[in-house]
């Protein structure tokens, strides 16, 4: 392990400019460079490289960091690799530290499997390129395959040939060592396990050789068309996609990955220049795989073959993107067809036409598949309603998933009640499925002596809201808030003007407070509607816009922390007569939503009138609400980080930075918070 020490040299020495110099073209703008954004696509330079903090930010996308976060983001290293990466650049020597034996023993373990898997790539390569066999064979195929020379170079193919032990022989000739090879799976009882076929190399994302794959050249042979290296200590075939390596910095750049089956496919459409493309490997997708996209990007097309046999297979493999959040789509490849021989047939233009033109959104394609082949049978359409239903339910995202509810009633002719139902059914049934599984793992780790407690982290990550340097906090005392204000300067008779800010919000929070306050969140909790709002809405209390509303909360949360449940009567005998009638206007008026929730937020989830499901009303209240306010903060955040840069006030700028990103990260887990809400029953 790198000592303590030698990594703050690294990082010290680290210049932000020449790290990013090596990768980005970089401008001088005054004290600070601009330069094109790697991480995403744009044509007008947002990239932005302060030597002055050693930090780099892009304004287009939100990426920012210091030298190694740039790395490590960049070329997808780990810490160590990326310190090594500077420390190579700076002629800087790491001093290493003891590590526990095992460690130690570990890593050389992998390291030492690399560099043999390294030398059979090497040789496999050798015999392709250099010997007469190879050559006739090997290379003629490739070529004839129309592959060049560079791609056979950048995707470390190869030839293993008719002898059974030329591998094992030069590799052992060469110091490595035979119970290596044999775990590697590259020999056994001194014979090569590839033999006599092309060779593919399949790589980590860091560009090292992993595995290969061997294909068969003869035909009317009954071995198998491909044979592939076994799991290994290095080798995860359910964590690797192949093609990954090569395609990674595009698909970053495009935000969009092509998936599919073939290694030639692959290899096919990256010459040709479309170079954001992995495979699966012929088999069904895995949550690592998942995975391992979500790093790069979060769009993913995948091209199937143009057979139904094919494609009804490939669905199934599709839940397990949905359930990692990726947008999934499809398209479809004209009869008999591959990726790589309808590009071959038609070029690379017509290629990208075709699919951009008939890429399609992964559940409509479901939808329609589905129902073509119900016909008119009702029976099959229900199962197949069904079905679509719950991939419907494995999308997260509320939004993303309101979208689809609303289009799908649309296009299907069904009442979109009943949809929302059978998805909100199938939701629920996962979730039940998964706290059992949680539950168990519980029993499992409080058996084991093992657990943790971080399930407070929401709560958490709002009081880093609290730290100070974000735009526009610089006025009271937040953790306090400010007492229920009954000689208030501000007459609240009249109700606030609905159009401020969130006052919406802001009322239909205290409707709910009136309406269903005394009413239980959890019953065996002990916790009321009441304590459940007030205690998830208090660190925003500074942050209303509507007074009245805010002093009505105010006044709530003081009654429930006197550990008294607000009844409807307690808000008739209100002193303050502003309250009291706030009180009464909100039990009785009808539901006040704000006019763009339903859009925005897809409110037909909770299509049940809050009184029948109140705890389902204030949960998703709870979303939106603390949703725009992350977002209006993020806002007002982003405008006060452009005016520093533009200033040239950089310590604040880094502090503002900081909290963008806290923002983000808030907004994600947010979003994520709410695929939880479903209908408590
Ligand atoms: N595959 C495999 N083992 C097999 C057959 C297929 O591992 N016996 C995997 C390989 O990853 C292969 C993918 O499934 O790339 C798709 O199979 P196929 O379409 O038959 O192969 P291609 O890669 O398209 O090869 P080619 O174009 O040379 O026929
Ligand atoms: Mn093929």
């Amino acid at each position: 392990m790198i000592t303590e020490d030698s990594v703050r040299e690294v990082i010290d020495s680290a210049r932000i400019e020449d790290v990013v110099g090596d990768f980005v073209n970089l401008r001088r703008r005054g004290n600070n460079y601009t330069g094109l954004c790697p991480f995403h696509n744009e044509k007008t330079p947002s990239f932005n490289v302060n030597p002055a903090r050693n930090i780099y930010k892009c304004f287009g996308c939100g990426v920012g960091g210091d030298p190694v976060k740039f790395l490590m983001e960049l070329e997808q290293l780990s810490f160590p690799d990326a310190i090594k990466w500077i420390a190579g650049k700076y002629n800087i020597q790491l001093e290493e530290k003891e590590v526990s034996q095992e460690v130690r023993q570990e890593l050389q373990e992998r390291e030492s499997l690399l560099i043999t898997n390294d030398f059979a790539r090497s040789y496999f390569a050798d015999q392709l390129l250099h010997t007469e066999e190879g050559k006739s064979i090997g290379l003629s195929y490739f070529k004839q395959r129309g592959f060049r020379k560079d791609t056979i170079e950048t995707f470390g193919l190869g030839y293993a040939s008719t002898q059974r032990d030329g591998l094992y022989k030069a590799a052992t000739a060469a110091g490595h060592k035979e119970e290596q090879l044999e775990k590697l799976g590259l020999v056994r009882n001194r014979r090569d396990f590839f033999f006599d076929r092309v060779i593919f190399t399949i790589h980590n994302v860091a560009g090292k050789p992993i595995a290969f794959a061997g294909r068969i050249l003869k035909q009317n042979v009954k071995a198998p068309k491909y044979v592939n290296s076994p799991e290994t200590e290095i080798y995860h075939k359910s964590d690797v996609l192949y093609g990954m390596y090569q395609a990674r910095q595009t698909v970053r750049k495009l935000d969009l990955v092509y998936m599919v089956e073939g290694y030639t496919d692959v290899i096919s459409l990256y010459q040709n220049g479309i170079k954001n493309v992995v495979a699966t490997s012929g088999t069904s997708l895995t949550s690592g795989q998942a995975r391992l996209v979500k790093r790069f990007t979060e769009n993913v097309t995948l091209l199937y073959d143009g057979d139904k046999a094919g494609i009804k297979a490939a669905l199934r493999g599709v839940d397990v993107l949905l359930t990692n959040d990726l947008n999934v789509r499809v398209v479809v490849l004209p009869g008999g067809h591959d990726p790589d021989s309808y590009l071959q047939e038609v070029g690379t233009t017509s290629f990208e036409t075709y699919l951009q033109g008939t890429a399609r959104d992964f559940l409509f394609f479901k939808a329609d598949l589905l129902l073509e082949e119900a016909g008119d049978d009702v029976s099959k359409r229900t199962e197949a309603i069904r079905d679509v239903s719950s991939t419907l339910a494995l999308v997260n995202d509320p939004l993303k998933r309101a979208g689809y509810l609303q289009q799908f009633s649309a296009r299907l002719g069904l009442d979109e009640t009943l949809l929302v139902n059978l998805v909100n059914k199938a939701i629920g049934d996962r979730r039940k499925a998964q706290r059992k599984e949680q539950e168990r793992e519980a029993r499992r780790e409080r058996r084991t002596g093992g657990g943790n407690t971080s399930d407070g982290a929401h709560d958490d990550d709002w009081a880093g809201l609290r730290e100070p340097g974000w735009a526009g906090d610089s006025d009271t005392a937040p953790e306090a808030p400010p007492a229920a204000r009954q000689d208030s300067g501000a007459p609240a008779t009249e109700a606030p003007s609905l159009s401020a800010g969130h006052s919406f919000q802001e009322r239909y929070l205290v409707e709910l407070l009136v309406r269903h306050g005394h009413q239980w969140y959890d019953e065996e909790a002990g916790v009321t509607i009441a304590a459940y709002l007030t205690s998830n809405v208090a660190d925003l209390l500074q942050s209303f816009d509507a007074p009245a509303y805010r002093d009505m909360v105010v006044a709530v949360t003081e009654r429930v922390r006197s550990g008294q449940t607000p009844a409807p009567s307690w808000y008739a005998s209100q002193p303050d007569l502003a309250l009291r009638k706030l009180a009464v206007d909100a039990a009785v008026s009808p539901y006040t939503y704000s006019p763009n929730w339903k859009e925005m937020y897809g409110l037909h989830l909770t299509q049940k009138l809050p009184e029948n499901n109140h705890r389902l009303a204030a949960e998703t209240f709870l979303y939106i609400f603390r949703m725009e306010k992350i977002e209006r903060k993020a806002r007002e955040n982003a405008t006060r980080i452009a005016e520093l840069e533009r200033e040239g006030k950089l310590d604040q700028l880094r502090t503002h930075l900081k909290v963008q990103m806290k923002l983000q990260q808030l907004r994600a887990d947010l979003a994520r918070e709410l695929g939880t809400v479903v209908l408590h029953n």
